[in-house]
């Protein structure tokens, strides 16, 4: 089986992610590439599986991984895809965890696919408060260091969501499907 991974990011750490979950693939026994979708010209036609995720901000995917998505829409519709979005929800807080499943992912599904993905994963991120942002960004990430320094985190360093375990887990589950 030859899967095909096609990731968006802005700060990197779905680069991460993407690469973790081909490892796992690699280990079950596939073929992997991963590919970072502001290459152009991906060409799906010799894989079997292919996996799209993106990092998430204010709410969107990256503009690259909804054009790719868009693109090919038809000829996904031969493959089996999977879907997988990095953000700054977590299962802590159940109420954001679903809205998050419900923008991230289910509507990225309704939208882009054909047909239901085999699998569709939601992943915490990395949030890094002291990163080098634009205008906007930094307004934005004022507001989410205040409300993590209300729940007591430190903000000093990046707060990193990501649950390797999950994240392993999640593409084992996929390597049997
Ligand atoms: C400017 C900014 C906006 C963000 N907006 C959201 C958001 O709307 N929803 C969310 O769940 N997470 C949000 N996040 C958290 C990111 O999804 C998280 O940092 C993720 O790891 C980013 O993926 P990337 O590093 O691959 O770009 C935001 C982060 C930043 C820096």
């Amino acid at each position: 089986m030859k899967a095909l991974i096609v990731y968006g990011t802005r700060y990197a750490s779905t680069t991460e992610i993407a690469a973790e979950i081909g490892k796992v693939l690699k280990e079950n026994g596939f073929e992997v590439d991963i590919k970072d979708s502001r290459q152009k010209d991906i060409d799906v036609e010799p894989y079997d599986l292919i996996i799209t995720g993106s990092g998430i901000k204010i709410g969107s995917w990256t503009k690259e991984t909804l054009k790719f998505l868009e693109k090919n829409k038809e000829k996904l519709s031969h493959k089996k895809i999977a879907l997988f979005a990095v953000c700054g929800a977590t299962r802590d807080d159940e109420k954001q965890y679903q809205e998050a499943q419900e923008k991230y992912l289910d509507n990225i599904q309704e939208k882009y696919l054909t047909k239901p993905p085999v699998a569709m994963g939601l992943f915490g991120g990395v949030i890094d408060p002291n990163a080098k942002y634009g205008i906007m960004d930094k307004l934005i990430m004022k507001m989410v260091k205040k409300d993590l320094e209300n729940k007591g985190i430190d903000t000093t360093k990046p707060y990193d969501l990501r649950d390797w375990d999950e994240i392993r887990s999640w593409a084992m589950e996929l390597a049997s499907k």
